[in-house]
């Protein structure tokens, strides 16, 4: 007797996985569910979620530059930019998650992969080589203030809407996180002799 086989159209008896399987989207990113108990109409939450969308794509962005920094920093301050950097990557990481949930509960569909994440983005684009130390701090400090810009529009425009859990997000986790690692790092951008005290400018000062 011939043994039996499976057919496509018969594997509901079948333990085997059924493994390379494509469907249609069954939602389409920029669209919003009908989540009624929260009390947001839908333009609210479109429009939101949109806006959460860039800020989610430039956080993303500067929590992949921390990391490129972590690794690829260099120098007599190797060790504290190297464990400084990672830190903020961490903090990042949070952040990323907490604003991507924030647009699922609202409705809407987070931004998630890096080639999607690369055409939203605003900030601007480092090389895949090293670069000098100041220059990377400074690229770090460019990538916090078009974050810290975006965060208070997003706030005023969720305060506007009467969407204030978009808006306390947004202040709490967002903008004072980022307003906190743009300054550790930039003091590292400040000329401080690490020896010699500077005499020239005492006696200028006289
Ligand atoms: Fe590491």
């Amino acid at each position: 007797m011939a043994k039996k086989t499976h057919s496509g159209n018969n594997t509901s008896n079948s333990a085997e996985p059924r493994v390379h399987q494509r469907g249609r989207e069954i939602q389409a990113f920029n669209t919003v569910t009908h989540a009624f108990h929260l009390e947001l109409e839908e333009p609210v939450r479109l429009e939101m979620t949109e806006k959460l969308n860039q800020l989610l794509a430039d956080s993303m962005t500067l929590r992949d530059l921390y990391k490129k920094a972590h690794w690829q920093v260099i120098g007599p301050t190797f060790y504290q930019l190297h464990l400084l950097y990672d830190k903020h990557f961490g903090e990042q990481v949070e952040i990323v998650d907490t604003i991507a949930e924030r647009i699922q509960l609202l409705g809407g569909l987070a931004i998630a992969m890096a080639h999607d994440v690369a055409e939203t983005a605003q900030i601007e684009r480092p090389p895949r080589g090293r670069e000098e130390v100041p220059v990377v701090i400074s690229r770090l400090l460019d990538a916090h203030q078009v974050i810290i810009r975006e965060c208070r529009e997003v706030a005023d425009r969720a305060d506007k809407l009467g969407d204030h859990g978009t808006n306390d997000m947004v202040v709490s986790d967002v903008l004072r996180t980022n307003e906190l690692q743009a300054w550790f790092i930039s003091e590292h951008l400040v000329e401080t002799p690490l020896v010699h005290a500077n005499v020239a400018a005492m006696n200028a000062a006289d």
